[in-house]
């Protein structure tokens, strides 16, 4: 398998420790060991305390499995596999499912595993647009005519990276649909999901919503805990379930021991940290709302109806690329350019998940003041 350079990554590890501020991370503000052990129950300090440092089982702890189980509705414990993070879950789904004369449905933009781990397997990988004129919205009578009798799966991002689009109800309901009638698995990748800006948004999990559907789950994003590097894979289909443990043990083999008890700890105080983080974006959102309507000639702005990120578009003629380097370099606030995504629309990613973010954006503003006006 030959994989192209991951674009983001790349130029996270050239910029994300450099930079003083990140205006463009997808994460949540990372929590401090000392506020989530506070979190722990008489249980979970226990097993914190008493904890080995031995391998783990290979699926994931029983207790992690049971409570990521607890996010869906008709997902049992044996039907999740514990993965390190959300990129070794794509990384295992795409190896497992695709191959040489299969063929990928999957949204465009997107993380770039998303579709490139497709691309590398052998398959071919058709792309479905989605359109900024529109909301950034995802028409599934795209999606079905892009499907093929040998399409293995159907990929969605829910709530989209990098744009914080969110489709409706009917229309992943028509995707749902459109996989039960062609055979091809729904995969979503949802791992901005809980951080729908209105909760009546929030779509039914892939896990849940078809017997061999499959949720991507993690613990960096609306959780807010990155560095733990916890993952996982929602299925219903015990099968797959297999094949990707199976696959797994070429890869981790499983999962890092404290790491899964500080996941058990944030789940089981779900409710909080997930309040926590949603408190951070909730009071970021307006901030950048009131700075794009102050900026309306020099930037086009698509509301992000859920997760941590946008996709803005600078109208002036000077290309992001160029614009994010200088403004780094000036002011150490980090724009993403929205060519780490094959966008050619002079589009860049904001991200609203750090407390710093009023501090990155008001020098954003002076210095487009500077040079923009
Ligand atoms: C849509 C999407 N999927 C998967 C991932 C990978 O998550 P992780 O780095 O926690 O494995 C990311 C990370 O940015 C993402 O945005």
């Amino acid at each position: 398998m030959r994989l192209q350079d991951f674009a983001l990554e790349r130029f996270f590890a050239r910029w994300e420790f450099e930079a003083e501020l990140l205006l463009c991370a997808s994460d949540i503000e990372g929590w401090p060991m000392s506020d989530l052990l506070e979190l722990a129950g008489e249980d979970d300090r226990r097993r914190w305390g008493d904890l080995r440092l031995g391998y783990t089982e290979s699926h994931g702890d029983p207790e992690l499995r049971a409570a990521i189980a607890g996010l869906y509705e008709h997902v049992s414990p044996d039907d999740v596999l514990v993965f390190a993070g959300a990129e070794e879950a794509i990384f295992a789904l795409h190896s497992v499912l695709l191959g040489p004369g299969d063929h990928a449905v999957v949204v465009r933009p997107a993380y770039q595993s998303l579709a490139e781990v497709a691309r590398a397997s052998g398959a071919e990988v058709a792309r479905v647009d989605l359109h900024e004129a529109d909301d950034w919205r995802l028409d599934p009578d795209e999606v079905r005519v892009a499907l093929r009798p040998n399409t293995r799966l159907i990929l969605i991002n829910e709530p989209h990276n990098p744009t914080g689009a969110l489709i409706d109800r009917p229309t992943f309901d028509r995707l749902v649909e459109l996989a039960a009638e062609s055979g091809a698995r729904l995969i979503v990748d949802e791992v901005y999901r809980f951080l729908e800006f209105d909760t009546a948004d929030r779509l039914p999990a892939g896990a849940d919503a078809l017997a061999t559907g499959v949720s991507i789950g993690v613990m960096s994003k609306s959780f807010g805990l990155a560095g733990l590097r916890i993952g996982w894979v929602a299925t219903r289909d015990r099968e797959l379930i297999e094949r990707l443990a199976a696959f797994k043990d070429y890869t981790t083999i499983c999962a890092s021991a404290p790491a899964e008890v500080l996941a058990l700890i944030a789940l089981r105080a779900g409710d909080r940290v997930l309040a926590r983080n949603r408190a951070i974006v909730e009071a970021n959102l307006p901030l950048l709302d009131t700075f794009f309507s102050r900026w309306a000639g020099t930037f086009e702005w698509v509301r992000p109806r859920g997760g941590t990120v946008g996709f803005p578009r600078l109208l002036a003629e000077v290309p992001i690329d160029r614009f994010a380097e200088d403004l780094v370099r000036e002011t150490g606030v980090l724009l993403l350019p929205g060519s780490v995504f094959s966008d050619t629309g002079n589009h860049f990613r904001v991200g609203f998940g750090r407390t710093n973010m009023p501090l990155a954006l008001e020098r954003l503003e002076a210095y487009a003041e500077r040079t923009l006006r």
